[in-house]
């Protein structure tokens, strides 16, 4: 195998910091789960000087099942609003949308001949879906090839991911590796995934993790009187108003401390410990406060991105820009490696 990869750096974008790659499928209706376990950590990247973070909006990853295909179109707005409202730093970084990036088809043609259909078949959605008696799509199978392009075709470093997807780094690294080798050219820059090992947030059943699935989320910019209603809803134990209670057992507690400041947290803490005339009621009524506090002004700020398309566009512009001169070097070192007439290419394209 060829071990040259690490000894290249990627192609530079915004000078010599980390590229950070990571990528969000549109699906769904974003929840606290969502913002303590992925949002936040990638909106807190964002404002470190030592990483270029690219976000990806995946809308292609979310077209994989016919009966959901609209579904990743409907929901990309709702996303890309979120990230910008909850604070994602465009500034030396970027949000960009997997489909204005044909480059990134391009490649994963490459690496999928470079790839064995065994690899695919023990692909862990592929394999889960066969066993659930669905009918897998083309795209299902495809998807681990994809995701391993997202990632190649910005010369990504890093790859910050959740435990789920670490078989997917694996395969991305692979079939670098295997392409590579199989040119005896360095093209793709082998990338490092970084699981991440957030504790789950556990949902208002206070049981299972927090997702809209399980109908136990409580979501970040539904209507305003949805979280109400949800937290209200969360289940607790039995302790009456004067008994001494355990934050880490507390799911309310739990929930706060997910994006809550640290006076909050503090506060809630101190009260639920001393045990007098703190209830569950009164610790959930502390949550919607902070949770209004919190969400509040950020959701005003989403619904405006979600009127305001063309300016959502045109925030993302400059960070769509520089990520494609990244593809499209990328992608002229794969060609070239393949030795794909490249005298008749450079008279028809620009690349
Ligand atoms: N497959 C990832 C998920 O379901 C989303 C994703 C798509 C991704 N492309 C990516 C993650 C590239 C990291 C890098 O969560």
């Amino acid at each position: 195998m060829n071990n040259t990869l690490q000894a290249r750096r990627p192609v530079t974008a915004h000078g010599a910091r980390t590229r950070v790659l990571t990528g969000v499928k549109p699906t769904g209706d974003i929840h606290i789960g969502n913002y303590y376990g992925g949002i936040k950590p990638c909106v807190d990247l964002s404002q470190q000087d030592d990483f270029e973070v690219i976000l990806m909006c995946a809308d292609w990853h979310g077209l994989t099942n016919r009966a959901k295909i609209l579904e990743a179109g409907e929901k990309t707005p709702g996303i890309l609003a979120a990230y910008l409202a909850l604070g994602f730093n465009l500034k030396g970084n970027a949000l960009i949308l997997q489909s204005a990036f044909p480059q990134i088809l391009e490649n994963s043609w490459y690496l999928s001949c470079v790839t064995s259909v065994g690899l695919l078949e023990r692909a862990h959605a592929y394999k889960d879906a066969l066993q659930n008696g669905k009918e897998p799509t083309g795209g299902l199978f495809y998807y681990p090839v994809l995701m391993a392009s997202d990632i190649m075709t910005f010369d990504a470093e890093v790859v910050p991911v959740g435990k789920d997807q670490a078989q997917h780094l694996e395969y991305a690294s692979d079939m670098g590796k295997s392409f590579n080798a199989a040119t005896k050219k360095n093209v793709y820059f082998e990338p490092k995934a970084l699981i991440q090992e957030t504790p789950l947030l556990v949902g208002i059943d206070g049981e299972r993790k927090m997702s809209k699935s399980y109908n136990n989320d409580i979501p970040l910019f539904g209507a305003a009187k949805d979280a109400e209603k949800r937290i209200k809803e969360i289940k607790t134990d039995s302790k009456g108003l004067d008994d001494v209670k355990d934050p880490e057992t507390c799911v309310v507690f739990q929930m706060l401390k997910s994006f809550g400041s640290p006076e909050a947290v503090a506060h809630m803490k101190e009260r639920l410990e001393n045990g007098t005339g703190y209830g569950y009621g009164h610790a959930k009524k502390d949550l919607l406060d902070e949770y209004n506090r919190f969400f509040g002004a950020k959701r005003e700020l989403y619904e405006h991105y979600l009127n305001e398309p063309s300016e959502v566009a045109k925030a993302l512009e400059p960070g769509h820009e520089a990520m494609a001169k990244v593809a499209d070097a990328v992608t002229t070192r794969a060609r070239d490696a393949l030795q794909l007439f490249p005298s008749l290419r450079s008279q028809r394209t620009a690349r």
